[in-house]
C-alpha cells in the first residue's frame, strides 16, 4: 500500500479503520505496526500496537497510551476494541499485537478476558515481533476456564 494512503487511513477520526475489501494488501500485522508508532509509551518505553479484524472485515487499531499515574495507562488491545465498538461493531474475527519484544508479545490479562468478549474461542491473535518473529493461538488459548455470562445464571 503507498505509504500517503497509509498516513492519510491513520489520520481518520475515530481509529485507524481499514476497508479491507477495498484494501486486502494491508495485514494485520501491518496495521498493527503502523500504530504502534503513535503509542504514548515513555514511562515504559514499551510501545505496542494492536488491530482487530470484524466479521465485516474491517480493521481496527489501538496502541498503549501511559500516563503519569501509572495505573491509568492503557493497552493497545483496549483501544482497538475500544475504536471497534465505537464505529459500532462487536464482532471479532482475528487479532493481531505487536511490540519491539524478544519474543512474541502476548496480551496481558485483562486483555485475553477483554478480547474474549468479543471473540470466539477459535479466534486467532498472532503475536509478533518488530523484527519478524509471530506466533499464532487462540482466544481460548489465552484464557482457558474464562468466566462468562453463564457463570451468572442464578443471579
Ligand atoms: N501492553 C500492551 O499495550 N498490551 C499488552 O498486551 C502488554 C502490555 C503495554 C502496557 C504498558 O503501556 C506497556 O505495554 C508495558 O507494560
Amino acid at each position: 500500500m503507498l505509504a500517503s494512503t497509509l498516513d492519510a487511513l491513520h489520520r481518520r477520526a475515530g481509529g485507524f479503520t481499514v476497508d479491507q475489501k477495498e484494501f486486502p494488501v494491508m495485514s494485520l500485522i501491518e496495521a498493527a505496526a503502523k500504530t504502534r508508532e503513535n503509542a504514548h509509551a515513555p514511562y515504559s518505553n514499551f510501545k505496542v500496537g494492536a488491530a482487530v479484524r470484524t466479521v465485516d472485515g474491517t480493521v481496527y487499531t489501538g496502541c498503549n497510551v501511559e500516563n503519569v499515574a501509572y495505573p491509568e495507562g492503557t493497552c493497545a488491545e483496549a483501544g482497538a476494541i475500544a475504536a471497534m465498538c465505537a464505529a459500532g461493531e462487536y464482532q471479532i474475527a482475528e487479532v493481531a499485537v505487536i511490540a519491539d519484544s524478544p519474543d512474541p508479545v502476548p496480551p496481558c490479562g485483562g486483555c485475553r478476558q477483554k478480547l474474549a468478549e468479543f471473540a470466539a474461542g477459535d479466534v486467532t491473535v498472532t503475536m509478533a515481533t518488530t523484527d519478524g518473529k509471530t506466533k499464532t493461538v487462540t482466544v481460548a488459548d489465552l484464557l482457558p476456564g474464562a468466566f462468562d455470562a453463564g457463570h451468572m445464571d442464578r443471579t
